[in-house]
């Protein structure tokens, strides 16, 4: 009977001494995980602070941007924006959604001592935000925020709620075309009403950037764009958010 006992006892042991070893291996998995993604994350921000810096240096900005990142632009997709608008010089730049964007465009057309930028913006109360940061940036001159609800569009017989383009200027050939609206809560594939009612617009040479590439929603909107508008090269540049490019000939 000891015995049995002493087996008992060490059986009892032996499966306790096992569970502690598998509680410690996840909790050593678990601070991989989190050194990682603690790495990951410095690493990420680290380098939106440069892309910021970049901007100011860039930009030569007298007065400060409002906050980035979150609903707002992310620093690096702003600096590759800055850098293509100072580059190309697009006489006609078009928006979809307002914001921090619309000052940087709005700074680059003013740098180039030509261009204008047309944002068209869904929410009353963030257009009248917008342009008071152009007015506080000295930038109105160079942007037009145009009041534009989002409004029924008819693609391909299924509905769209797409922003009202009746204010857009008519035939303006579009040289650079900004993609970071509707919010994705409008409903699914959002900004694909872009392609079909924008790209016909694009002047040679044109080129589209689309934020928030690496979501899936935008991926799929991308794929479609890809098989409906053939002759728009694709390609993409390293954000946090994803950033796609579509280039016309
Ligand atoms: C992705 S945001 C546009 C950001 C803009 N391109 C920029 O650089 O700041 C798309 C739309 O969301 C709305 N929006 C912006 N900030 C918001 C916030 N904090 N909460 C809710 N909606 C917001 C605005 O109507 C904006 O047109």
């Amino acid at each position: 009977m000891p015995t049995l006992a002493y087996s008992a006892g060490t059986l009892t042991l032996l499966v306790l001494a096992l569970y502690m070893l598998h509680k410690l291996r996840l909790v050593h998995i678990l601070l991989h995980d989190v050194r990682d993604q603690a790495h990951h994350d410095s690493a990420g921000l680290f380098r939106q602070m440069e892309a910021l810096q970049g901007l100011y240096v860039e930009l030569d900005l007298k007065h400060s941007l409002p906050p980035t990142r979150g609903w707002a632009a992310s620093p690096d997709i702003l600096l590759e924006l800055a850098r293509h608008a100072r580059s190309a010089k697009p006489a006609t730049v078009v928006e979809c959604s307002s914001g921090i964007s619309t000052l940087v465009l709005a700074r680059c057309m003013q740098m180039n001592g030509a261009g204008m930028v047309f944002s068209l913006e869904h929410d009353s109360e963030y257009a009248l935000l917008t342009r008071a940061q152009l007015r506080r940036h000295g930038l109105e001159d160079w942007a037009r925020v145009i009041y534009a609800p989002l409004r029924p569009h008819l693609l391909s017989d299924e509905n769209w709620p797409w922003y009202d383009t009746s204010d857009l200027p008519a035939c303006l050939p579009i040289d650079l075309l900004v993609i970071d609206g509707p919010p994705q809560a409008t409903r699914p594939l959002a900004r694909y009403p872009a392609g079909p009612l924008l790209f016909k617009s694009l002047a040679p040479g044109a080129s589209v950037f689309l934020d928030d590439a690496a979501r899936p929603d935008e991926r799929t909107v991308l794929q479609r764009w890809h098989k409906e508008f053939p002759a728009l090269e694709q390609s993409s540049r390293p954000c946090e958010k994803g950033c796609a490019v579509l280039s016309a000939q």
